[in-house]
This record gives C-alpha cells, structure tokens and sequence, in this order.
C-alpha cells in the first residue's frame, strides 16, 4: 500500500531490532517479493531499495554483512532484469531515540523488539516496594500492584518515544508495521515469569548471589491491545489502520499443567526452549530446559 500510493523511485525501509540469524534478511527479500508483485501488475519500473538493518550497537552487524553477497546473488537470480537495485545498509544504536534523518523513511518495520525497555522498570522504585517483589526478576502472581504500575510506565514512556521519533523520521504517507509480543490481559504463567523462576532456583542451588538475583529486573513488558493503543492515541502521532492477533500455541503449551497436556513433557520443554532462545538468546537455555522437564 505505502508503494502503491506514492510509487517512491527509491524506497527506504527500515527494520527495528533487526538481530542477527536466519530471520534478518527475510523481511528484505518478502518487501521486495511484495513490491515487485505490484510492479508486475501495474507494471512501472521496479523501484530502487534502500534497507536500513538496526538494532543496538552491540549486535553482531559484521555477521550480517559476511552474508550479504551471496543475498545479492539470490535475488537477482530469482528477480531477473526486472529487479531494480538493493543497496543495505547498518544503523546501530537504540530505536528510543532519533536513528535517521527527518522526512527520510517510506516504511518502519519492527518485530518481536518492542517489549524490551529501554531500562530496568524498577529503578525508580523505593526499597520498600522493591523488597515486595524479593526473590523475582519479573512481574509474577505475586507481585504487588507497584510493581506492575512501574513496568507499564516505563513501557509508556519507551514507546512513546519510539512514536515521537519515527514521525519526524517517516515521510508523508509513509506507514510503519509493528509486531508486539503482547498479552490478552487474562493472568497466564510467562516465559519471563519462568526464566524469574530459574534464576531463583539457582540461587537456592548456590549458583548465583542474592545481591545479583535482587537487583536484576528483566527489561520486558508484554502489552495488551489496550495499552499499546491508550499510548498511539495519547503520543497522536499515528493512528492505527489495521490490528491482527496471532494466538501463538506457546501459550498453551507454558500454561498447561500437565493433566490435559497434548503434548508430552519433553516435546513441551523443547518447544519452550526454542521459545526463549527466539527471544533472549541462548545463555538461560540449558537450565530452562531442565526445569521445564520437572
Ligand atoms: C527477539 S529479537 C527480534 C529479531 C527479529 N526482529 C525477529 O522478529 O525475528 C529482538 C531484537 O531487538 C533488539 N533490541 C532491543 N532493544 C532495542 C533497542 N532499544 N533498539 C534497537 N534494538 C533493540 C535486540 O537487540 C534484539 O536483537
């Protein structure tokens, strides 16, 4: 739609929390599949691609470049001559602030990134309150209101940021697509609400100190529809054109307790550790894996 409506010669599309693996470049070659199936059908000349890769500084660009060449061949093998230039290029730093220039970008895509904050909700917080949520790295059925409070207004913050930041950055009609992992408001057991857990049990196990166990809060908030659209209407610089829910089976299988379960205990450990790799990255996964076995 963003390519139909205003038929860019050049279009700048940006990816928000990029990473670094077999999915980086996929939202790339699906653009241009995209664009180049209108290009096919309104026929005008394919237009030139400019993908921006962000993600914070610490990532693993150098990765992504190393595979640049052979992505470059596959696509002009699969596009043929009808395939206008790809020119890709890196953009480290944190999407909680300006990354490009005003008027720049026809299109922000980002998922799976915006639940990180940009830091620890709980700073903010007294002793005392902090003290409530003793033994915990996350938001559980047992934390006090506060806690939860302070989460949702660090997320509130962060995202209106993010809002403000990419409207003086995208072009006049230009559209950003975001997928959140959210939640649907009902009170469920979640992968960081596991991982919280873990880190408890190692701590018993004499694994990790209590000093470090405390002053850890996992940087994450999972919003609902609700609180994504209360801070879209109240930042007012977009509106929302189109919402889609994907149920993820994740969900089933981390809540189930065992009784009904599908799926046998193994297959359910396996399915919640590719889970938490997909999302925070190897370092929690062995011990994940066997807690989820118990
Ligand atoms: C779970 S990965 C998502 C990867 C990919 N977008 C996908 O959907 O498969 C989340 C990524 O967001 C990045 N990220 C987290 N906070 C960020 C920030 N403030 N600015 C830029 N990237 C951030 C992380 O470094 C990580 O690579």
């Amino acid at each position: 739609m963003v390519y139909r409506d205003s038929s860019p010669k050049c279009m700048k599309v940006a990816d928000l929390g990029c990473s670094v693996g077999p999915n980086t470049l996929l939202l790339t070659s699906n653009i241009i599949d995209i664009v180049h199936t209108a290009c096919t059908r309104f026929n005008p000349e394919p237009p030139t691609f400019q993908f921006y890769l962000n993600d914070l500084i610490g990532n693993d660009f150098n990765t992504i470049f190393k595979s640049l060449p052979d992505f470059y061949t596959r696509l002009e093998e699969e596009k043929g001559h009808k395939f206008g230039s790809c020119f890709i290029n890196a953009t480290p730093g944190s999407f909680y602030g300006r990354l490009f220039p005003n008027n720049s970008i026809n299109l922000f895509h980002s998922s799976n990134s915006l639940h990180w904050l940009s830091q620890d909700p709980l700073l903010g917080l007294t002793r005392e309150t902090k003290s409530l949520n003793k033994g915990n790295c996350y938001i559980v059925s047992t934390s006090p209101p506060n806690v939860y409070k302070a989460y949702l207004n660090q997320f509130q913050k962060d995202f209106k940021l993010f809002l403000k930041s990419r409207s003086e950055e995208l072009v006049y009609g230009g559209a950003m697509v975001l997928v959140f992992s959210g939640n649907t408001g009902t009170p469920r057991r979640t992968c960081w609400e596991i991982i919280s857990l873990i880190l408890n049990d190692m701590f018993l196990e004499g694994l990790i100190e209590e000093e470090k166990l405390d002053s850890f809060n996992i940087p994450v908030f999972e919003p609902t529809i609700e609180e994504v659209r209360h801070v879209i209407k109240e930042e007012g610089s977009f509106f929302v054109q189109r919402l889609e829910i994907c149920n993820v089976p994740w969900d089933e299988c981390i809540n189930d307790d065992g009784g009904d379960s599908f799926l046998d205990g193994n297959i359910r450990a396996k399915v919640i550790t590719k889970h938490a790799r997909g999302s925070n990255g190897a370092s929690l996964v062995r011990k994940f894996w066997c807690t989820s076995c118990k």
